[in-house]
């Protein structure tokens, strides 16, 4: 896939830009705070809909302006899409408008696979050390890129969660009966497969590439990388109708805590290193490591399910490794469009960029490559 023109109109600290990065490296240098990583959100955004840091759209719109948007131009291997992604603020009567090919889209599911990205970012290192809903989000992101069949999947899901849940509330408060949970427990029950099967897919999958990743950027045969989803769920062949079990044996206690307390809502992955969770145990470097596998693993999967490489967004993550880890990472990359961020050029010692441009307060200039 490659990344023609990227649009921007008044998105964070810019007013107007136009890029078009060439097929290989562009590097986007600049001091802390310039805007590097506005670029590579924006990218972001018209992949997926949504921002890889915010869940506040508002927060992309720049400051006094009432809307923002964001227009990507990407050539697959079967044409050329233009994808688009507008914001508006709440005190508008639209949030959020997609644009696909010149069309309205009706749902933000429309935008899944048109352009593909994997993000790096700092940030990633809360997939190892978070909570169990920042591996959920890692998983979902992916899955999501992979078809919009999943993306629809998990919001059934959500929305017969809330459903379900606002009914326990009622029966708590003495406005319905128990009886009637059967019906929204039939539907979660239901609604619960595609997520689940679609996550012990990606699991497995992610758990052998990320094995293979780690030994390689690593770099020490005594440290085996490994990955296994968890969660009520999980092992299961038959999702269905051990969730709708579960639902019943658990009615008391979801009436009880006013929630719904088993589902792939909980799931979580293990990462282990050598057989240690690395969420309590791993050091820094080896978190950061995990990471570029896993990252490297969703490039593997996007490739195999798409048939093309997805773009590659790199912010700040070079100057965070060492020069060996650097070099292997660099070369796993090779030959696929990126777009990287660094605050110094010495940061890309053994990197060779097609383009160099330095960001300064909202503008943007290119530099020679040498
Ligand atoms: N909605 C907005 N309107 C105007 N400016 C914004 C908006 N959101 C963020 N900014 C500005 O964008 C800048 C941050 O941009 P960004 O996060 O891309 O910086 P960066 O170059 O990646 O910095 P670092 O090297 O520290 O990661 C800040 O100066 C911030 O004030
Ligand atoms: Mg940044």
């Amino acid at each position: 896939m490659y990344l023609q023109s990227l649009r921007l109109h008044d998105f964070r600290s810019y007013h107007q830009v136009l890029l078009t990065p060439p097929r290989g490296v562009t590097v986007f240098v600049g001091e802390n705070g310039t805007g590097k990583t506005n670029l590579l959100e924006a990218v972001h955004l018209c992949c997926l809909g949504r921002s890889h840091r915010t869940g506040n759209d508002r927060e992309m719109i720049r400051s006094g302006q009432e809307t923002c948007a964001v227009q990507l131009r990407v050539q697959r291997s079967d044409g050329v899409d233009e994808v688009g992604v507008r914001l508006f603020m709440p005190e508008q009567k639209k949030r959020k408008v997609i644009y696909i090919n010149g069309k309205t889209a009706s749902r933000t599911g429309e935008l899944m696979g048109h352009a593909t990205c994997v993000m790096f970012s700092p940030e990633d290192l809360d997939i190892i050390r978070g909570a169990p809903q920042e591996r959920r989000r890692f998983l979902n992101m992916l899955l999501s890129q992979c078809g919009a069949g999943y993306y629809y999947a998990l919001q059934t899901y959500n929305s017969a969660l809330k459903q379900r849940n606002a009914l326990l509330h009622s029966i708590v408060r003495g406005e319905a009966k128990p009886v009637t949970l059967d019906v929204w427990d039939e539907q979660l029950a239901q609604a619960a497969v595609p997520v689940v099967k679609a996550r012990q897919f990606a699991a497995q999958a992610l758990d052998k590439l990320a094995r293979d990743y780690y030994a390689n950027i690593g770099g020490r045969e005594d440290e085996v990388f490994s990955l296994r989803y968890v969660g009520h769920l999980a092992d299961t062949t038959e999702p269905a109708s051990v969730f709708l079990n579960l639902l019943h044996e658990r009615r008391e206690e979801d009436l009880r805590r006013i929630t719904t307390t088993a589902g792939p809502h909980r799931d979580d992955l293990t990462l282990n290193l050598s057989g240690a969770d690395m969420r309590a145990f791993a050091s820094q470097g080896q978190a950061r490591t995990a990471v570029l596998a896993l990252r490297l693993s969703e490039v593997d999967l996007l490739t195999s399910r798409q048939g093309e490489a997805p773009l590659l967004l790199l912010d700040d993550v070079l100057s965070e490794l060492d020069s060996g880890r650097r070099t292997r990472l660099l070369a796993c990359i090779g030959g696929i469009q990126t777009l990287l961020t660094c605050t110094d050029m010495s940061d890309l010692t053994g990197a060779k960029p097609d383009a160099v441009l330095r960001v300064h307060d909202g503008t943007i200039t290119t530099e020679e490559t040498t």
